[in-house]
């Protein structure tokens, strides 16, 4: 058994549900607590000084010595398994290029599909390896995993066995996601549908059969996929078993939002173009939104109108959209931050968007995005007092000790 004792405050959601509206900013807060933790789990917490029954037994003792606990961050939007890098795309785009100009004109994930595919398996595992420590190190215990750089069978299954192996390899928790449609491999042309249907018969069954993913994701953007193609993709995905989510909206609002809605996705991610339509399919069908405010910091965009969904029911959640492109930092500290002064979403708010809305949007809310009794013990003490503090320290690593299925991970 682990203790841990004199935490200044524990701050954290509660239940195991997409927190929409005024709950997305309730979150208990607990002074002077303690958890206790056994077999991987949450056995205990109390507060106000006191010690959880049975704490005299436990073999650790961690002195918090008052600094901030909070549930391990979840980060659930990234493309982190890639061959390469992209800092020669930086003098184009200040130059003026857009996103869309660079993929359109051979280079941005395209580019980096070349080099995925160049890269073998082993490569881009131990690369990844690499990142998932480094996450970890910032106050991040899961994290959600993309395929969408091989765009043909063999490499988008070897991004996705990769997917699979760090699962299986790192103490984190991986979430593997299908995004054979990310881009319009050079091989198809012009000829989107054809590649959506190779996709449906070549790749995604055997995705399922050998169970390389939960989700299935598509790129529906201008000059990528559109909404019939997108549909077709999401469609054949969920009559397999996968569950969908959808890139909507990110550069313009060509209606992957609604699109969401109409499919019951789980969660649209990016949303910084959508409208009053999006969000009205978004509230009904109860989709959370994923936002990923380093995203617009780096392509130069606005803000998603956060306040604005959160105010119409809509769930949140804020991801990293780590990926060599549009936004090459894993830090979810960063986006916490930009959570807090872009989307003018509280601290409260914030902590709720990288835990519990975080956990639903990958199906993992039974076990983990609270600090509650039977939950799996994947939490932080920051070097920090408050929420307020880490959501304003911007660029530091506040991070202090990060414990993973009740491990210690980083002391
Ligand atoms: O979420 N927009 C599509 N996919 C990524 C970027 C991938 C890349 O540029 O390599 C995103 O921003
Ligand atoms: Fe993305």
């Amino acid at each position: 058994m682990l203790l841990i004792k004199n935490i200044g405050v524990l701050q954290t959601p509660a239940g195991s549900f997409a927190h929409r509206g005024p709950q997305q900013g309730e979150n208990q807060k607990l002074h002077n607590a303690a958890v206790l933790v056994e077999d991987g789990s949450i056995r205990a917490i109390t507060s106000d000084g006191a010690l959880p029954e049975g704490a005299g037994r436990a073999e650790t003792v961690l002195d918090a010595a008052g600094r901030l606990a909070t549930p391990g961050l979840i980060d659930c939007h990234t493309h982190m398994v890639f061959g390469g890098y992209r800092q020669g795309e930086i003098p184009l785009k200040l130059q003026g290029a857009g996103y869309l100009d660079i993929l359109r004109a051979g280079g941005g994930i395209l580019d980096t599909v070349g080099k995925t595919r160049a890269a073998t398996e082993e490569e881009l595992f131990e690369k990844s390896m690499g990142f998932l420590g480094e996450m970890l190190s910032l106050g991040v215990t899961s994290v959600e995993s993309k395929s969408g750089y091989g765009l043909d069978r063999e490499n988008e299954l070897k991004q996705l066995r990769v997917n699979k192996r760090l699962q299986e390899a790192h103490k984190m928790e991986v979430v593997s996601t299908f995004l054979g449609a990310h881009a319009i491999p050079p091989e198809y042309a012009d000829r989107a549908e054809a590649y959506i249907d190779m996709l449906c018969t070549e790749v995604l069954p055997v995705v399922v059969e050998e169970k390389l993913a939960g989700f299935c994701d598509v790129f529906c953007e201008t000059g990528v996929f559109d909404v019939p193609q997108s549909r077709k993709m999401l469609q054949e995905a969920q009559k397999l078993g996968l569950r969908v989510r959808i890139h909507a909206d990110e550069i313009d609002e060509i209606g992957g939002a609604a699109l969401a809605g109409e499919l019951g996705a789980v969660s649209a991610e990016h949303l910084i173009a959508t409208g009053e339509r999006g969000m009205d399919a978004m509230a009904k069908a109860g989709v959370i939104a994923d936002l990923l405010p380093g995203t617009s910091f780096y392509l130069g965009k606005t803000f998603a109108p956060a306040r604005e969904m959160i105010a119409r029911g809509i769930p949140v959640a804020i991801a990293s959209d780590f990926n060599p492109g549009s936004c090459p930092s894993l830090n979810l500290q960063l986006a916490m931050c930009m959570g807090y002064l872009k989307y003018r979403m509280t601290p409260e708010e914030v902590l709720t968007a990288v835990t519990v809305n975080a956990a639903c949007s990958l199906g993992l809310e039974a076990r983990l995005g609270t600090l509650e009794e039977g939950k799996q013990a994947d939490l932080v003490l920051w070097n920090a007092p408050d929420m307020e503090m880490l959501v304003y320290r911007f660029g530091s690593n506040l991070a202090g000790t990060v414990i993973k299925n009740g491990e210690v991970v980083k002391a």
